[in-house]
């Protein structure tokens, strides 16, 4: 392939050069993929509407997350085993976001440690939690991420079970022998053995808490100060409990459709989330970022910032650090043009009237 024009393309590459059970791992979605496809599709039917002979010959993208100061509202995702896309995994990851001044949420699942990530230089880094039955292996987890410098917790909530992800279950998905969750290393929890289906869904019926409930939420925060992003929140009616329950922010996600299906996009369920959080937390998206008109779009509708998850291991798999590098600044040169052909010199300038949805295509016209 010729020079890379756009991040899906690392796509391609990732697919020639990956094992098909590791390319399948990061690529799919649950079931029919319907929201796998819906995460893109319902971008594409939000429309602009730029305003003009406006001054942009500089534009601000900066912005702050619960009060660290990053170059632009986009932020990677915590996926997990990215030493199976790269040897250098998650340290190449933490470098290319640190060097685009952005965060890096590191999974749980991740195939280097919190230390491991933290050695590799200066860079603000949340981490992703999943909480396991043993409740003694989360706080230690939690006060290791905290020690080691993680700044915020982004508790994943729609995962009790693990969704059903075909390919895995065909490919009989298991971590490759050569690598461990670096996080579990030493607690026996590090490996993952095969399985008669996705090594993974066996995992996570075998540790993770199904029982995990909003009063969780206050016992994460009795063990650190750390502030906790609840990530999973598709719906107006969890959105108000995340914010009763002490919540720093809130990620709208649908796991990459990767859990339940016929879920809606989460662009599309992104407004109610943000009015009824009424500007009482932050709120955030991901899921089927990639371009900088998706990142415009989401801010328009209220997102504070966005993360992106599968460019990045893409990315990873196809240039390594570099990849990950071009892919940021890809986003990052696109939503600065967006921004220019709206219009729009800074974050606080994006409105929701420089795009028009469905929803408002199916109202009467409304007197501007
Ligand atoms: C994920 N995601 C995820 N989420 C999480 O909370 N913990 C994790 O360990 C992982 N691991 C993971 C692996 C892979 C391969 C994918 C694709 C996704 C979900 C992730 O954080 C994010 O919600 C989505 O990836 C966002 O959608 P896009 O950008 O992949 O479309």
């Amino acid at each position: 392939m010729g020079e890379i024009t756009n991040i899906m393309e690392y796509q391609v590459i990732a697919k020639q050069k990956l094992p098909k059970m590791v390319y399948d791992y990061y690529a799919s979605g649950a079931e029919d993929e319907w929201t796998l496809k819906e995460n893109r599709e319902a971008f594409s039917r939000i429309l602009f509407r730029p305003r003009i002979l406006i001054d942009v010959s500089k534009i601000d993208m900066t912005t702050t997350v619960l009060g660290f100061k990053i170059s632009m509202p986009i932020m990677v995702a915590p996926t997990a085993m990215q030493k199976m896309a790269h040897p250098d995994g998650e340290y190449a990851t933490a470098r290319a976001s640190s060097a685009a001044g952005t965060i890096m949420t590191l999974s749980s699942w991740a195939t280097s440690s919190v230390e491991e990530v933290v050695s590799t230089g200066p860079g603000i880094r949340f981490f992703q939690l999943y909480v396991y039955k043993d409740r003694k292996v989360v706080e230690q987890l939690v006060r290791r991420a905290e020690r080691a410098g993680f700044k915020a917790i982004a508790l994943t909530v729609d995962t009790p079970r693990l969704g059903r992800r075909e390919a895995d279950i065909k490919n009989r998905f298991v971590l490759p022998p050569h690598l461990t969750l670096k996080n579990f290393e030493g607690l026996d929890l590090g490996k993952m053995d095969q399985a008669n289906d996705s090594g993974l869904a066996s995992y996570v019926a075998g540790q993770i808490d199904r029982t995990l409930s909003w009063k969780d939420v206050k016992w994460l925060q009795s063990i650190t100060s750390m502030p906790i992003l609840v990530k999973g929140v598709i719906t107006a009616e969890d959105a108000r409990l995340a914010v009763h329950s002490g919540a720093a922010g809130i990620i709208v996600s649908n796991h990459g459709a990767r859990q339940l299906d016929y879920v809606p996009a989460t662009i599309s369920a992104l407004e109610e989330v943000v009015h009824a959080a009424a500007g009482r937390i932050p709120v955030y998206l991901d899921g089927g970022v990639r371009r900088g008109t998706d990142v415009f779009k989401a801010l328009a509708l209220g997102a504070a910032g966005v993360f992106v998850g599968r460019p990045v291991v893409m990315a990873l798999a196809a240039e390594g650090e570099a990849g990950v590098r071009n892919l940021l600044r890809m986003l990052r040169e696109e939503f600065e043009l967006t921004m220019a052909l709206s219009g729009c010199t800074s974050l606080a300038e994006i409105t929701r009237s420089h795009v028009i949805t469905e929803t408002d295509r199916l109202r009467p016209t409304p007197r501007l």
